[in-house]
């Protein structure tokens, strides 16, 4: 039997299990797909490298359903901020190491990112700030840039990013993870280090602190990042589109106008 979870994610708790490993087990209403989806995921990941954490096997609980893995040691790069403040100043090179190790991996298997974004415009009611128009524009846009295999993970953010004691980094959350071209994953890293709602139930003192936080980290993740796998910021506005139509799925209170503003633009500059 498992213990007491000892994290609690979005949609569902992390358990130890007796024999060591660890079970995701999401809420009940979680859709059994999406928790075999994020299995699949996490176990290309793990084969091709990306990750250590080895995936086992799917599990149902109650009607409830998860998967075991590996457990992760350390603390999420969030909490290294607390537990060690120095560790601030190599975060963001640690997380472009870990970006550029994922784009370095390709994979047919997972979702093609394209088309995805082309569902959510076609059935998200959060989408309905488009006309039409807008929509078919945006679509034929999307779907003329060229087809890609390179491994996402599209949540690699600091929170998903496990620091052990000896410095050793590891991704975990492979929830979102996807294939396309590498832009995409570049552009919302650009919102996640500058609009991005950083966290809901925080106060304004301490969100005032996490922004000035964002940037110290920011500015040495990009830069490593163009270090170890340049690219073009062309590139990157080409692709935003992709990007934000992705967030704005999310539909965070505090991202919703920037996210809408950011896509019409994107529509009306590139989608002819
Ligand atoms: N394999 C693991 N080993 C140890 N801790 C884990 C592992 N997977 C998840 N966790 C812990 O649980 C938290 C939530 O898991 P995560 O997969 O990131 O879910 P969510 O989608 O809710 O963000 C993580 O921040 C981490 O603290
Ligand atoms: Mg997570």
């Amino acid at each position: 039997m498992e213990q007491e979870y000892f994290a609690r994610g979005r949609f569902g708790e992390i358990m130890r299990t007796e024999d060591g490993k660890v079970l995701k087990l999401f809420f009940p209403e979680y859709p059994r797909e999406k928790a075999e989806a994020e299995f699949r995921n996490a176990k290309y990941a793990y084969e091709l490298g990306c990750t250590p954490i080895k995936v086992y096997e799917m599990v149902e609980r109650d009607g409830r359903y998860g998967f075991t893995m590996d457990y992760c040691p350390g603390v999420s790069g969030n909490d290294m901020a607390f537990k060690k403040p120095a560790y601030i100043l190599r975060g963001g090179k640690d997380l472009a190491a870990q970006h550029a190790l994922v784009h370095s991996k390709k994979c047919h298997e997972l979702r093609d990112i394209r088309t995805y974004v082309c569902g959510v415009l076609d059935t998200c009611p959060h989408m309905d700030f488009l006309t039409e128009d807008e929509k078919e524009r945006a679509k034929r846009y999307i779907m003329s840039l060229p087809e890609e295999d390179t491994v996402l993970h599209l949540d690699l953010h600091t929170g998903n990013m496990m620091v052990d004691a000896d410095g050793t980094v590891r991704i975990i959350d492979w929830t979102e993870a996807s294939r396309g071209n590498r832009a995409v994953e570049i552009a919302l890293m650009r919102f996640f280090f500058t609009e991005a709602e950083l966290f809901a139930e925080a106060t304004p003192l301490q969100n005032w602190i996490y922004a000035r936080l964002r940037t110290v980290v920011g500015k040495p993740f990009f830069k490593e990042y163009r270090r170890l796998m340049p690219y073009s910021d062309e590139d990157v506005e080409k692709y935003s589109i992709i990007a934000y139509i992705y967030r704005r799925e999310w539909d965070l209170v505090t991202e919703r106008t920037k996210l809408s503003n950011h896509i019409k633009r994107c529509i009306e500059e590139r989608c002819r």
